[in-house]
């Protein structure tokens, strides 16, 4: 199950991932917003989020205008990884390297080609389980 959350900023992107979940069968939880209508992005950061580190969804997506404020309210959370992607290698590497839990996009900076490219790397790229990414990935949590 993949949460999604986005502002207003992030919603006219929002419909793109979706159709792409739908056309490849995988479920999701629109944890909204559901319209260009002004809101405040952390409200939605913190669904996606609590929804990820209760086991409820095991990925979530975010979209704001950058992808920047709502990845940052996302990592607030202990637990929660939010990586701001604007291309398949950043995709890429924050799976592998970073274990991301969380794949943030900002709709006022890449098209709906290159979002798509993105969330496919970012939910077919596994974590590398290497030793020295699995001591880092400790080390962002100790002492928080
Ligand atoms: C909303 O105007 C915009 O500030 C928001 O979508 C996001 O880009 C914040 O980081």
């Amino acid at each position: 199950m993949i949460a999604l959350g986005c502002d207003h900023g992030g919603f006219p992107l929002m419909k793109t991932v979706k159709d792409y979940l739908d056309e490849h069968g995988l479920e999701y939880k629109d944890y909204g917003t559901y319209s260009e209508e002004s809101v405040d992005y952390p409200e939605y950061a913190k669904k996606v989020a609590r929804a990820v580190l209760s086991g409820e969804c095991d990925r979530g997506i975010l979209i704001c205008g950058t992808g920047i404020g709502i990845t940052i309210a996302a990592n607030r959370f202990k637990g929660i990884r939010a990586a701001n992607c604007t291309n398949a290698f950043m995709a890429q590497a924050c799976r592998e390297h970073n274990d991301a839990n969380i794949l943030g996009m900002g709709a006022r900076v890449i098209g709906p080609g290159t979002a798509v490219k993105i969330l496919e790397t970012f939910l077919n790229t596994p974590f590398s389980n290497g030793e020295r990414h699995i001591r880092r990935i400790h080390q962002i949590d100790e002492g928080v």
